[in-house]
């Protein structure tokens, strides 16, 4: 019998945990079939994120397995809590020894495992590698451009995602398109998304509201900014009923300016949501206003009219293909009236988006392998 492939998953914050249940899911699925070589994995938490609802509800939801190990880091400023990542992390390695170490999406989590196995000769394989947004000032970017230099093996998710790295100069054996990983967990749930309760719960009619989720820095952590948000969310809000899951981030920011909202006339803000409920929210919404990278594709897939409340994207294809459009606040009003009166659902589907990329992803790793 061959060897087994001895692989660490790491998993930190929120959007992480709907990347790696689909890996998790086909690496047992394979180990127990017979299917390949076989995957000797641990799990690693971070603790990035940590709460029951930004974290917990996730793990129950996607049916990940409970992680091996959890580093409790918590959290911290970017160099605190991407040091405390490291300085945890390294000695996992020691440990286990593992010949892979996966990391997803762009989190200070994933930058900082990935700067740990550089540095003790480990192979990273990274998940949604070659976004770029081209806009140093967010913590993501950076962690993208670092993780994509040192990682080996750099899996995208799309095209551009190719010519992003190609123009760096990588080399295009380290480059593997597998397509959209999120959109694994987002097929698997639509059953479970399709059955979620929250939106009966709080009165909203399928197409006859909006779901608002803002949490960026750049957006929150200004009060100026915040501040004429949240009088254009309660403007939209005079339109039709808007739900609007507070991030932590944004609540410490909201009471922090002492900024007061008109909630109750057709406003709603809530706690974080759980994964099916937000999928659901994403599906039946009649528009979506975010700063997430990982809505802007669930909205894409659904064909959901969605604005996005940044100067760019790293996931240029969810405008140039699906249903997303940039937008600032000086346009935010009249984006909003034009999307509210103009076509039901909108955009296509991109390619590879369609549930099996977790299956390419093992592939590909089996394959740099045995070079
Ligand atoms: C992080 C990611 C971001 C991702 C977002 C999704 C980085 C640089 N940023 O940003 O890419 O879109 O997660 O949520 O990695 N907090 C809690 N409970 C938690 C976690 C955080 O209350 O479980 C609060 C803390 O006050 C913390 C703040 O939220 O200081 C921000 O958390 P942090 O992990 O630093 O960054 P996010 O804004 O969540």
């Amino acid at each position: 019998m061959m060897t087994p492939i001895k692989t660490i998953v790491v998993a930190g914050a929120r959007p992480n945990f709907m990347k790696i249940a689909p890996l998790m899911k086909r690496i047992a699925e394979q180990n127990s079939q017979g299917a390949g070589e076989r995957f000797e994995v641990r799990l690693v938490h971070t603790g990035q994120h940590y709460d029951q609802k930004m974290s917990d509800v996730f793990f129950k939801e996607l049916g990940i397995p409970e992680p091996d190990i959890n580093l409790g880091v918590g959290s911290g400023s970017q160099a605190a809590q991407t040091a405390s990542v490291m300085t945890s992390f390294e000695p996992v390695c020691l440990k286990e020894k593992p010949q892979w170490v996966i990391v997803v999406g762009d989190v200070n989590s994933t930058v900082a495992c990935t700067l740990v196995c550089a540095k003790m000769g480990i192979r990273v394989a990274h998940v949604e590698a070659g976004l770029r947004s081209f806009d140093r000032t967010m913590p993501e970017e950076i962690n993208r451009i670092v993780t994509d230099s040192l990682a080996d093996l750099l899996l995208t998710p799309s095209e551009d995602g190719n010519e992003n790295l190609r123009r760096e100069g990588v080399a295009e054996e380290r480059i593997k398109l597998v397509g959209n990983i999120m959109i694994d967990s987002l097929i698997e749930n639509l059953p479970m998304s399709r059955q979620a309760t929250l939106m009966s719960r709080i009165g909203l009619k399928p197409g006859k509201f909006a779901f608002v989720t803002l949490h960026r820095p750049s957006n929150v952590d200004c009060k100026e900014s915040l501040a004429s948000i949240m009088a254009e969310v309660e403007r939209l809000a005079s339109r039709l009923p808007v739900v609007f899951p507070i991030h932590p981030r944004t609540r410490k920011m909201l009471s922090e300016f002492g900024i007061k909202t008109s909630e109750g006339r057709g406003l709603q803000l809530i706690d974080p949501v759980g994964y099916h409920d937000s999928l659901s929210l994403t599906e039946n919404a009649r528009l979506l206003l975010t700063d997430s990278g990982g809505l802007q594709e669930e909205a894409t897939y659904f064909r959901t009219p969605c604005l996005t409340l940044r100067p760019n994207t790293e996931r240029p294809v969810t405008v140039a293909t699906g249903s997303n459009r940039l937008t600032n606040l000086q346009r935010l009003a009249t984006d909003i009236d034009e999307f509210l009166d103009g076509p039901e659902r909108r955009g296509q589907i991109p390619p590879l988006w369609d549930g099996g990329t977790a299956r390419r992803t093992l592939d590909e790793i089996r394959n740099a392998s045995r070079r």
